[in-house]
């Protein structure tokens, strides 16, 4: 069933301090060779000192609400998808509230790891969908680094941090844009392939709580392509359509051989799915509005075009959307797109 949910807006924040591959390898036993030749990735974005999920998340905002041209005061509801909240408690989101002035809005952080934004949109487009909110400030915002240990070769060198936004608005039935399909899915059963304990783990009790990612790398990448690829065929044919009739595909960027098996299983040619891990590495929640920030302002997207979104992380969590872009309202009347990524990419 069509929901009618627009995106209106989009922008994206990534931290100006990069690490590349060769950096990562001066600190632990790896290689841009390795590095690149199993993940796609190149360098990735890391948070200053002073920098958290919601200072991030509040620059996103700050630029999904201008390509809207929506004033922070007439959102109703802001939703964080995040792993890496600043605190156990309150929630980022409220945070980003007052960062950004939205002085009339409710705010609620969700964690499905890496699927986090897909989890946050399907909440957002149902109050839009039901008429109990106009707008939604739908983020994912991670800060990864602050998560990883940095001894273990098999994850530091996968992860970045970073943000991104999108504003959800009512699609009158004469109007692009609207959710053809939205499912999400899970399998706590696989907890263990993927976590990050924290201070309320009972083994961690009383100590100092020392969270890091922990993954079962090889089984976490098997269940990620049948995952993703299951979830994107399903959402694709909930919606009624073919893979011909996807203009762009955007999926979680973890790793760029799953993003091509997914693909691939799908008949879907790679110049039709959006890939910018290699700057990026992987962003967990982040992931997905960032790369939609970026295919935004360098015009990859056209209003009419149908998107598919899949998304795949720790939980496991994982899930599939199909969209129509309708394009944000300061490109409409301005002829350019201001949705962008903001963040100098300078090497600290
Ligand atoms: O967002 C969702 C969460 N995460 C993911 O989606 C990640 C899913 N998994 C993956 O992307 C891949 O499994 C990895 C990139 C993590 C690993 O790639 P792989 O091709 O599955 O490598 P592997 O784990 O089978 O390791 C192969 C070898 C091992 O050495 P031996 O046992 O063959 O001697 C590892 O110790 O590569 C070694 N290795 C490394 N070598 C250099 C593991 N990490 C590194 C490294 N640099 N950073």
């Amino acid at each position: 069933m069509r929901l009618p949910v627009r995106i209106t807006g989009v922008g994206g924040y990534l931290p100006p301090r990069t690490l590349t591959n060769e950096e990562l390898a001066k600190q632990v036993d790896t290689s841009d060779e390795w590095i690149f030749s199993r993940t796609g990735i190149r360098e990735r974005h890391i948070a200053g000192p002073d920098e958290t999920s919601s200072t991030m998340g509040i620059e996103a905002a700050r630029v999904a609400l201008a390509s809207a041209e929506v004033d922070p005061a007439d959102v109703d509801v802001i939703i964080v998808g995040t792993s890496t909240p600043d605190g156990m408690f309150p929630a980022s989101a409220t945070r980003i509230q007052h960062g950004i002035g939205a002085t009339n809005a409710g705010a609620f952080d969700v964690n499905a790891a890496c699927a986090g934004f897909l989890h946050a949109l399907s909440a957002g487009a149902q109050y839009v969908a039901s008429g109990s909110a106009q707008r939604v400030l739908v983020i994912g915002s991670e800060t990864m680094s602050r998560i990883l240990d940095w001894t273990d070769r098999g994850t530091c060198v996968l992860f970045g941090d970073g943000a991104g936004a999108v504003l959800l608005e009512y699609a009158g039935p004469d109007e692009l844009g609207g959710i053809d399909s939205l499912l999400l899915r899970s399998d706590g059963s696989q907890a263990s392939s993927l976590y990050a304990d924290g201070p309320c783990t009972p083994a961690l009790a009383g100590a100092r709580a020392e969270a890091h990612i922990v993954m079962d790398g090889q089984a976490v990448f098997r269940s990620a392509v049948t995952g993703l690829a299951n979830a994107a065929a399903d959402a694709i044919a909930e919606a009624g359509l073919s893979v011909d009739d996807i203009a762009l595909c955007i999926p979680h960027q973890a790793n760029v051989r799953i993003i091509q098996a997914v693909a691939k299983s799908l008949s879907l040619p790679m110049d039709r799915v959006f890939v910018n891990l290699d700057r990026t590495g992987n962003t967990s929640s982040a992931s997905i509005p960032l790369a939609l920030a970026e295919a935004c302002a360098t015009g990859r997207l056209q209003p009419g075009d149908r998107i598919l979104f899949a998304a795949f992380g720790g939980g496991l969590s994982w899930g599939a959307a199909v969209m129509q872009w309708s394009g944000v309202r300061a490109a409409h009347a301005s002829g350019v797109p201001v949705a962008r990524v903001t963040g100098a990419p300078t090497t600290a």
